[in-house]
């Protein structure tokens, strides 16, 4: 994971406060659940606590202003756009890293964090990421098929598109997006890619406009009713998003590291937006009996932790002690909040019951 060390940079030459109100409108976001969230890791004023998904730093600055001077907050964000943001935050307590989250476990041993004291997820993307036609996120602004949060490396969604087989298009569709037409616009986007007819393969999408466009004639041409709640597109741009970004593994494998990262007592506050990430969270913290080795056994653990760290905290589970859906007010004052729920989980670590 990179290191920034943001804490004296300042954006547009603006003068920077610590909270996220003080900086440009244009980057805003406006974040769900954040007294909630927030309030769930129990916050002690000496405390390190991880803000994992740093978006435009609204949760971090709420924490920020819980945590005494001797408190600490790291931040991370695979986006380099964000961290370029989180460096106006000029506050000593504050640490930045670009990256995914599901290095954590790797980042604290290079810190020497033996555990921590909370750790809050946002899952899914912020409102600037969205709102960027660029970015590619979004099926009604036109812009390049890319959906990367990390624009530093990896595929873009076109490039994938263009070396994908028909069955991989048809099974990102249905696994990541549940769309029941997966495999009509799985064959579409091959018919365009692959025909020797050059006019039909000008017409393979390049961007956004052109994809939805493309979703919407196959949805229309098989379906009689022409009325639909959400834009045809949003089940394809949401699977291929997920898929484009490891979303979900990343997800698992941090939730995996949590009981071993976090101390007891500790907590974890997760914001998820669908489905799949509700139901990994909810996995995450279901009762159990502590005292299993599977970390020691999953492969990508190996090396990860030493043998002796993961008998260690292999006695340590989340426990669930809050779930909390959006209020009808919320959703009013943030549309964004619709589908979001609030998980908070508390390690307990049973040698020490
Ligand atoms: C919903 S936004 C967070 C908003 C933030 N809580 C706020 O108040 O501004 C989610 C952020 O998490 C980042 N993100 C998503 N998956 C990530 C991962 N695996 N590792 C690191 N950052 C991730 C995205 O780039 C995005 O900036």
């Amino acid at each position: 994971m990179q290191r920034d060390y943001g804490t004296t940079r300042k954006l547009s030459g603006q003068k920077m406060n610590k909270t996220s109100s003080n900086l440009p409108d244009k980057y805003l976001h406006q974040p769900v659940f954040l007294e909630e969230a927030v309030d769930g890791l129990n916050i002690f004023s000496g405390g390190t606590y991880v803000d994992a998904t740093f978006g435009r730093g609204g949760h971090s600055a709420k924490i920020l202003s819980r945590l005494g001077f001797d408190g600490k907050l790291i931040a991370i964000d695979k986006d380099p756009e964000a961290i370029e943001y989180a460096k106006a935050l000029n506050d000593k307590r504050l640490s930045l890293y670009h990256g995914s989250f599901s290095e954590l476990g790797n980042l604290l041993k290079s810190l020497k964090i033996e555990k921590v004291n909370g750790v809050l997820l946002d899952l899914g993307v912020s409102s600037p990421q969205i709102d960027s036609a660029d970015r590619g996120f979004s099926f009604q602004k036109t812009g390049p098929l890319d959906m990367r949060m990390n624009t530093s490396s990896g595929q873009t969604v076109y490039e994938w598109l263009m070396g994908a087989t028909l069955l991989q298009i048809e099974k990102v569709l249905k696994d990541f997006g549940d769309e029941k037409l997966s495999s009509f616009i799985a064959a579409e986007l091959i018919l365009r890619r692959d025909s020797k007819d050059c006019s039909a393969r000008k017409q393979f999408p390049e961007t956004t406009s052109d994809l939805a466009d493309l979703v919407v004639s196959v949805i229309e041409g098989k379906r009689k009713r022409h009325y639909y709640k959400t834009h045809p597109a949003t089940k394809t741009f949401q699977a291929l998003r997920i898929f484009i970004n490891n979303e979900l593994e990343e997800l698992e494998d941090l939730l995996e590291q949590i009981p071993m990262i976090v101390s007891h007592n500790g907590r974890l506050s997760v914001i998820s937006f669908h489905s799949l990430e509700h139901r990994l969270v909810k996995f995450s913290m279901r009762p159990r009996k502590v005292q299993s080795n599977n970390y020691s056994t999953h492969p990508k653990r190996l090396g990860f932790f030493s043998d002796q760290d993961t008998i260690k905290f292999a006695n340590c589970t989340i426990k669930e002690i809050k779930k909390i859906k959006p209020s009808r007010d919320n959703i009013q004052e943030n549309p964004r909040s619709r589908s979001a729920l609030l998980r908070v989980g508390e390690i307990i670590c049973a040698e020490q019951e």
